[in-house]
């Protein structure tokens, strides 16, 4: 009996040991403004390409000059290469590919000289791969190649990485951007060139302890240190109680269906909406009719109410913001940091399934 007890003590102690963090960080010298989010809206309206639907008397959709846009996505370090060339990326569930500048990025590119480049040639596990890479986000977008090197993550080593070097990018879309490239954590059906995405290498090559990853973000505005990426599981000291979770309503897309969200005496969504759950996007974007009504509250409130969110029964409540919330341009509804930020998130890649719980 003791000796079970030892074991599945020591088992547990292991299997937290096996977690890999992430420290998240993200710009502290940034405010949010209905310009910047209107900017970001449109981004994350092209990421996923929605079926769009005509807006009426809109300020908000479309034409957003991107060269003005940054934003409060949440990013952390990885490397890239032996020895190791440092990056900072925006961990995004609503993409699948990894993408840094590289060091032949074109000299009249601004974002190349923002950030940190990749050097294939100072890089003795730099494997050739050529393959042309382009990545549109609409008014803006990512040319390059792809290539492939050991990527590393917290303590996690991966080989043969395939990953895209940027030469050049349209509009300036990431210039301002306070982290160098993105590293999607979407499944690889989503990926440009239907490259495998580096969770799934880091699972094939026995690298985690489960397929899940978890999240939680510091909801400390002027705080640097922003959260943490957790590979491998959850972390049950983050949040209390249980994680109650949800399907994904489509296959292999971080995509869920809401039962419900209230807001004040509205109901913004009822009898199921269709939700993205983006790690990559500060913001809540929801369908036009939904921000509508949100915004008939707001303006019409002494004491701003709260957002409930109904999902697959359970009731999370959020406190509004209203500079964090944009019209998705669709009847698709988009859960960003601003909604993150209010819960633990489990990402369950083998189940394909979310856990959400309150943060501890
Ligand atoms: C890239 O790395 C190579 C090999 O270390 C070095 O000779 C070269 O100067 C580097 N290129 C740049 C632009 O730093
Ligand atoms: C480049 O990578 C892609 C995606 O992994 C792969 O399909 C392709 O075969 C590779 N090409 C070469 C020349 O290695
Ligand atoms: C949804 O909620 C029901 C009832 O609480 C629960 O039994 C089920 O496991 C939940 N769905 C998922 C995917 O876990
Ligand atoms: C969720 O999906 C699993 C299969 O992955 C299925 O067994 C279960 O019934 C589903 N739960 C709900 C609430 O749809």
């Amino acid at each position: 009996m003791l000796k079970s007890i030892a074991l599945l003590a020591l088992c547990a102690t292991l299997a937290a040991a096996n977690l890999q963090r992430i420290p998240l960080y993200r710009n502290p010298n940034f405010q949010s403004t209905p310009e910047s989010a209107a900017a970001e809206a449109a981004m994350v309206r092209a990421k996923y390409a929605f079926d769009t639907v005509p807006t009426t008397g809109d300020n908000s959709m479309g034409h957003e000059p991107l060269i003005n846009f940054a934003n409060r996505i949440y990013y952390g370090q990885i490397t890239i290469g032996t020895p190791p060339q440092e990056f900072l990326v925006s961990f995004d569930t609503g993409s699948s590919n990894l993408w840094v500048p590289s060091i032949k990025c074109s000299a009249c590119s601004q974002t190349c000289l923002n950030h940190q480049k990749y050097n294939a040639s100072a890089s003795s596990t730099y494997v050739a791969n050529g393959t042309g890479f382009y990545m549109d986000y609409s008014q803006g977008g990512v040319i390059g190649y792809l290539s492939e090197d050991t990527v590393r993550v917290g303590d996690i080593v991966v080989e043969n990485q395939v990953f895209a070097e940027i030469l050049t990018e349209v509009d300036n879309s990431f210039t301002q951007q306070s982290y160098d490239g993105i590293l999607g954590l979407g499944f690889q059906s989503l990926a440009v060139d239907d490259v495998t995405p580096v969770l799934s290498n880091m699972w094939s090559q026995k690298l985690l302890a489960q397929e899940v990853f978890s999240l939680y973000l510091a909801t400390d505005g002027t705080s640097q240190q922003g959260g943490e990426l957790i590979l491998g599981g959850s972390d049950p000291s983050r949040y209390q109680g249980d994680l109650y979770y949800v399907n994904l309503s489509k296959k292999n897309r971080w995509q869920i269906k809401m039962n419900s969200v209230y807001f004040g005496d509205s109901t913004l969504c009822k009898d199921g909406c269709e939700a993205v759950v983006d790690t990559g996007s500060s913001l809540i974007l929801m369908p036009d009719g939904a921000f509508k009504l949100f915004m008939d509250v707001f303006y019409n409130s002494e004491h701003l109410p709260d957002m409930e969110f109904v999902i697959n029964g359970s009731s999370f409540t959020l406190p509004a913001n209203l500079v964090n919330v944009q019209k998705s341009g669709s009847d698709h509804w988009v859960l960003g940091a601003a909604f993150l930020e209010g819960f633990y998130t489990e990402f369950d890649m083998a189940n394909e399934r979310i856990g959400f719980g309150t943060l501890a």
